[in-house]
């Protein structure tokens, strides 16, 4: 275990956030989390994953974790399904391929979403109409206070819309080591009612998609809206679709009789933040290297070398006009790190 010293973590993350580490370290197994979490004369310490859902909008003082655990195995199966466990630092969309090559169904929606296994869970990734609670199996998270190994179900994850037991009450407790998906051998499952998916299969010609052509289709849809971080540094979604209750939003759409909407139940409807920004004219728009993608108005883009900080007043900034607007709040999807 090597500790590095001034560290800039524009690689690390995938807003290329140039930000200096004070301290560094990589981690590639347990015991190695083990040992680092005991260093007393580190006293902050963060973690860092994949560093796709995070904002980091300052030098950190601190020791850095970067957590590098590898490894996919099949821990279950039988004749219809399998049960495949990743640890925390492979690459997601590694992971997906990985599946799809062996012909396990389940993950094919979730294709292309940037970050490493181990965020999954925290975030409960989702996309096209699917969430990774819905092949989630169970995963394992090292207590930072005891230094235990602890497994998870379903239920103790507390699975929500972007959000899970690890945002709120287990913050800053656990560090995901690995995560357990149940995946299926045969008849799959396939999801390909929500609009996008439908009409980029129509259009391919396909009519009885594979596991395979639903997962290229998805890579398609994603590559046509969505910022690829590798040429423009993003984060996904910056903020998450806000949620009304069924009076505020049958107000709001007498208003606004165009606003398009996913009905979440009798009681609640979730209306798309970036219809909501586009409509405050912030898409495509561009304040030094900070700016809003042109094609997708809920992404938040690095064109270069915008610091933290500028993007997050550039957020800031949509919030207030968002909500003066439209009297809707809109709260950020990705970590703030300062
Ligand atoms: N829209 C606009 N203008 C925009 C962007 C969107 O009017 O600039 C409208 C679209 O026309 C559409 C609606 O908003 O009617 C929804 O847009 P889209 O299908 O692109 O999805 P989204 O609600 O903006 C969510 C997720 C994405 C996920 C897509 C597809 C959140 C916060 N975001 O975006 O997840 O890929 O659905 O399932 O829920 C992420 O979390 O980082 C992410 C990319």
């Amino acid at each position: 275990m090597k500790i590095q010293q001034q560290v800039s973590l524009k690689g690390y993350n995938t807003f290329g956030i140039d930000a200096i580490a004070r301290y560094f370290v990589a981690i590639h197994t347990v015991e190695e989390l083990r040992e680092a979490l005991r260093l007393q004369e580190y006293p902050e310490k963060i973690i860092l994953g994949g560093g796709s859902n995070m904002l980091i909008t300052g030098d950190l003082d601190a020791l850095v974790l970067h957590i590098n655990l590898k490894g996919i195995h099949v821990t279950q199966e039988d004749a219809d399904e399998v049960v495949v466990r990743a640890m925390a630092g492979e690459n997601w969309h590694n992971l997906v391929l990985w599946t799809l090559e062996k012909g396990y169904g389940g993950l094919e929606n979730l294709s292309l979403i940037p970050g490493n296994t181990g965020t999954a869970p925290i975030q409960n990734i989702g996309a096209y109409g699917v969430e990774l609670k819905d092949c989630f199996e169970s995963c394992e998270a090292l207590e930072v206070a005891s230094s235990q190994i602890v497994s998870f179900s379903k239920e103790d994850c507390l699975f929500g819309y972007r959000d899970s037991f690890f945002k709120n009450e287990g913050k800053g407790r656990y560090i995901l080591t690995s995560v357990s998906m149940r995946l299926t051998k045969r008849d799959h499952t396939l999801h390909t009612a929500y609009g996008d998916i439908g009409a980029e299969l129509l259009r391919q010609g396909i009519q009885e998609p594979t596991i395979h052509e639903v997962s290229n289709a998805v890579v398609a849809i994603r590559k046509s809206k969505l910022p690829d971080p590798e040429e423009l540094g993003n984060s996904g979604s910056f903020f998450k679709n806000p949620v009304l209750n069924a009076a505020d939003f049958k107000a709001f759409q007498k208003e606004h009789p165009g606003v398009p909407f996913y009905k979440i139940s009798d009681h609640s409807y979730k209306v798309p933040a970036g219809w909501l920004i586009e409509q405050c004219g912030f898409k495509g728009r561009r304040f030094g290297d900070a700016g809003v993608h042109a094609k997708q108005a809920l992404v938040l883009v690095n064109y270069g070398t915008a610091t933290g900080g500028e993007i997050l007043q550039l957020a800031q900034m949509i919030q207030e006009e968002v909500h003066r607007r439209f009297h809707i709040a809109i709260t950020p999807e990705v970590n703030i790190i300062s």
